[in-house]
């Protein structure tokens, strides 16, 4: 799994913790996604090539480096990535969002796309948010949603994954970086990552 990238930090260690605790509420839920998302992106944006670009300080105009903010598509797939959309943009205001929608059936486990809503991604990094890669059938489908518009290159931000679904994703998309925060044991009879964090969407929007 060459292109998985385990990124391993007390701060995420515990952020995960809170996100485990089943008495933490909906909306800490989300705030906690999206903490672990920004980290997630400050790792996997570590070697980006920067820009210069010409701005006024205080003591006159000058060039200074900076990103090329407008480059970069995130896309949170609906519902649990939702909220760590929140975070990422705070870093790049100027990114722009796209958006897809699945859902995993509870038996089958195989995902249904039911929106799409990504740009077109020519020229563009995109950036996937997903908090769980349980079985990995979500974040395969979404790659291959992506790749139809054309990025640049894909990135994957991930807060939980099990060694099953992040091996099937690793091996259908080499090409694809995948930065996760932490890898559970592995998935129960019903396809959830045990100990994981249970249903993240229902967890987030307090739907369980
Ligand atoms: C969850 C999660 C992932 C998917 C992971 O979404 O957010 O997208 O399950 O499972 P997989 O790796 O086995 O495909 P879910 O389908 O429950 O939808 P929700 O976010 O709307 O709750
Ligand atoms: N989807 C979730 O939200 N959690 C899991 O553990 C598996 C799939």
């Amino acid at each position: 799994m060459e292109n998985v990238f385990y990124v391993e930090h007390p701060l995420l260690k515990n952020l995960i913790t809170k996100l485990r605790d089943i008495n933490t509420e909906g909306y800490f839920f989300r705030k906690f996604l999206s903490e672990v998302g920004r980290v997630l992106l400050i790792e996997a944006l570590k070697y980006e090539k920067t820009i210069e670009i010409e701005i006024n300080t205080w003591i006159g105009n000058s060039k200074f480096p900076a990103l090329d903010e407008e480059k970069y598509v995130f896309i949170p797939i609906l519902r649990a990535g939702l909220p760590m959309l929140e975070g990422v943009s705070e870093m790049l205001p100027k990114s722009k969002a796209g958006f897809i929608a699945l859902k995993r059936d509870e038996e089958t486990l195989e995902s249904h796309l039911y929106y799409d809503r990504v740009p077109d991604l020519k020229g563009h990094t995109a950036i996937i948010l997903d908090p769980m890669v349980a079985t990995g059938g979500s974040l395969d489908y979404a790659i291959k949603v992506v790749k139809h518009k054309n990025p640049e290159r894909i990135i994957s931000l991930n807060v939980i994954g099990a060694p099953e679904g992040l091996e099937r994703v690793s091996k259908n998309h080499p090409d694809v970086k995948i930065y996760i925060a932490q890898i559970d044991k592995g998935l129960n009879d019903k396809g959830y990552i045990v100990p994981g964090i249970g249903d993240a969407g229902d967890r987030a929007y307090n739907t369980d």
